[in-house]
C-alpha cells in the first residue's frame, strides 16, 4: 500500500489512473481511524476502482489550541488498519501541515447560505471555514469522483454539499450512516480520551436521543428540548451544550413541525474535557 506525504507525487501517481478512466474514491480524515472510519473506506471500495484515504489532523478547523494538541495522532497503526482492509486498492495521503498550507495557516472565508452559523458553527468559531478550506484543497489535489463523509457530522456533510455546490466541484459527495459501539456510543476518535467513568457514561448520549425521537412523535420540540436538559441535568459526568431538533436542509432549529419536512436531532455534550456530537433521523 502507498503512503503519500506530498501532494505533487500524489498527484502525479494518480495521473495515471485517471488516464485510464478509473474512478477515484476519497475518503478525508484526521487519522486515528476506528471502524466508522473503515465504514466508508470499505463503501468507497466498493464503489470505486482505487481509494484514497487522507489523514491530517487540520489545525485550522481547531478553535481550541487543548483540543488540537490532544488529538490522537496513530499514523502507524492506521497504515495497519488500512492495509488489512484495502490493501493495494487504497492510498494513504499523509501531509504534513507545511504540504497543504506552505506557511500561511489559515482559513479562507465561507459563506454556506447560513449552515455555516448553527449548531457547531455557532459553538467551535472558526470551524467550518477550517474545514470548507482543507476539503477545498484536498478535492484539489487529489480530483475525486466520489467523495465519501459520514452524518456522524451531519451538518459538516451538508456544508461540503453546498461546498460542491458552490465552486461546482465535479464530485459526488456520499453520506454514509453512523458506526456505533454496541452499547450505542457513537465511535470518534475524540473516545479514546474518555476516562473509564466517562467512557460508561457516555452511551447516555444515544439513548436519550432514541427517546427524544420516540417524544418527538407526540411532542413539540420545544417540550422534547426541555425533557433532554432535565435528563442531563440529573448526570454528573456529562454537562449538555446543545439539544437542538432542526430542519434537516436548513440545519435551522425547528419552531412549529411540519409533515412536509424532515427533521434531525443535535446534541453536543462534554465527557470530562472531551467534547462529544451525536445525531438521530426523527422522521
Ligand atoms: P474525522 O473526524 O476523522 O472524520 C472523518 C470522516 O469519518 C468524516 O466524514 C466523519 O463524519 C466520518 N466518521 C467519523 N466517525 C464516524 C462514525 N462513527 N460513523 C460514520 N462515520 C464517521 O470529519 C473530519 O475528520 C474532518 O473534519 C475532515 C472532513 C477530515 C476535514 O478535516
Amino acid at each position: 500500500m502507498k503512503v503519500f506525504h506530498n501532494k505533487s507525487e500524489l498527484s502525479q501517481h494518480l495521473e495515471a489512473f485517471k488516464a485510464t478512466s478509473s474512478t477515484i474514491g476519497f475518503v478525508p480524515t484526521m487519522g486515528a481511524l476506528h471502524k466508522g472510519h473503515l465504514s466508508l473506506v470499505e463503501k468507497a471500495l466498493s464503489e470505486n476502482d482505487i481509494v484514497v484515504v487522507s489523514i491530517f489532523v487540520n489545525p485550522t478547523q481547531f478553535d481550541n489550541k487543548d483540543d488540537l494538541e490532544k488529538y490522537p495522532r496513530t499514523l502507524k497503526a492506521d497504515v495497519g488498519l488500512l492495509k488489512h482492509t484495502g490493501n493495494n486498492k487504497v492510498i494513504v495521503y499523509a501531509p504534513a501541515v507545511e504540504d497543504i498550507y506552505g506557511g500561511n495557516v489559515q482559513s479562507q472565508s465561507f459563506e454556506f447560505g447560513g449552515l455555516e452559523n448553527e449548531m457547531e458553527g455557532a459553538f467551535r468559531d472558526g470551524h467550518f471555514d477550517g474545514v470548507g478550506t482543507i476539503v477545498k484543497r484536498l478535492f484539489e489535489i487529489v480530483k475525486p469522483n466520489n467523495a465519501y463523509f459520514g452524518e456522524k457530522d451531519y451538518q459538516q456533510l451538508q456544508i461540503i454539499n453546498k461546498l460542491v455546490e458552490l465552486y461546482q466541484i465535479p464530485v459526488e459527495v456520499i453520506g454514509c450512516p453512523i458506526h456505533r459501539e454496541k452499547d450505542g456510543l457513537a465511535m470518534s476518535s475524540r473516545n479514546t480520551r474518555l476516562t473509564e467513568q466517562h467512557r460508561k457514561a457516555a452511551p447516555f448520549i444515544f439513548k436519550t436521543l432514541k427517546s427524544a425521537k420516540t417524544k418527538f412523535g407526540t411532542k413539540s420540540a420545544e417540550k422534547v428540548t426541555e425533557w433532554v436538559k432535565t435528563q442531563f441535568s440529573k448526570q454528573p459526568l456529562l454537562e449538555l451544550e446543545y439539544f437542538i431538533i432542526a430542519d434537516t436542509e436548513t440545519l435551522k432549529p425547528v419552531k412549529r413541525k411540519s409533515t412536509k419536512k424532515t427533521y434531525r436531532a443535535f446534541i453536543a455534550v462534554y465527557a470530562g474535557d472531551t467534547r462529544l456530537i451525536d445525531n438521530i433521523a426523527l422522521n
